[in-house]
């Protein structure tokens, strides 16, 4: 029979595996669909997707191992070689690039000694480059553990990782008060509550911008019956009839309305004019 090579869990770390496993299991109607916490569940153990991991997973939900390993190799989230304490992630998808993204990166890099999915000799700083992380409004974005770091600067990203190197306290922008340890943070994606879900504001005046003018404006989205939502006319200090946006109107995305083909009626269901149709 085929060996890993790897020793299995034991002892009070299988035992704590296993019971963190029941849990996040019976939040689902099937097994197999706690595989995506339960990856997170190793990597907070083992600060990685071990091959431990991997058994582990495939033999508590029922799945080969290589089914385990596709999933785990399809998501950047799971790392499959030891991460440090750490993972920074410089954007440098498109807005965040153009936007100083890239420089961070590449002093970053500099900075620390190491690439894309490297980590530093002292097992502190895992650095990448990431793609958006839908905060597009405070680029250039950093993220340390999946916490925001704004408006950043070559300057301000070597002062995050120095700080964090040398063991300090270290506060993301906004959302959490301080950056946990990166098996910490995998230990919440698995679905374990460390019960700081609610420190810090999540979204600031840059995020909320485009909703604070659309009331200020009296803006409200249509629905689907073309009728406009009750919170948003509620909020609205316009008429409900003169800002809901007509289909064909200005601000609607709803196609202009088939005219009727002369001496006869439209049945076009699509809405399209019927010469389109010919
Ligand atoms: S492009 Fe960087 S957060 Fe969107």
């Amino acid at each position: 029979m085929a060996t890993t090579g790897y020793e299995p869990y034991e002892g009070t770390k299988l035992e704590r595996l296993e019971r963190d496993a029941a849990t996040a299991v019976a939040r689902y109607p099937e097994p197999r669909s706690a595989l995506l916490p339960l990856l997170h569940l190793v990597q907070s153990e083992d600060g990685y997707v071990s091959p431990d991991g991997i058994a582990f997973c495939a033999r508590t939900l029922g799945l080969t191992t290589a089914e385990v390993s596709a999933v785990a190799t399809f998501y950047t989230q799971y790392k499959r070689h030891p991460n440090g304490d750490y993972t920074v992630g410089v954007c440098t998808n498109t807005l965040c690039a153009v936007m100083g993204g890239d420089a961070i990166y590449e002093e970053l890099s500099e900075h620390l000694g190491v690439g894309h999915d490297e980590t530093t000799a002292d097992g502190k700083i895992t650095l990448e480059r990431v793609e958006c992380n839908a905060a597009c409004d405070y680029a250039p974005v950093m993220m340390v553990n999946w916490e925001f770091f704004d408006n950043q600067t070559p300057a301000t990203a070597k002062d995050v990782v120095d700080r964090l190197r040398a063991g300090d306290e270290v506060a993301p922008t906004r959302g959490a008060a301080s950056v946990c340890s990166f098996k910490a943070m995998s230990r919440v994606l698995a679905g374990f509550s460390d019960g700081r879900a609610d420190e810090g504001a999540g979204a600031g005046p840059a995020t909320v911008a485009g909703t604070v003018l659309a009331r200020e404006k009296g803006w409200t989205a249509p629905t689907m019956d073309g009728s406009s939502s009750a919170d948003a006319t509620e909020t609205s200090n316009a008429p409900a009839a003169a800002s809901t946006p007509q289909p064909g109107g200005a601000q609607s995305s709803v196609d202009t309305p088939a005219a009727p083909p002369a001496g006869g009626t439209s049945d076009t269901p699509t809405g399209r004019d019927a010469s389109e149709e010919a």
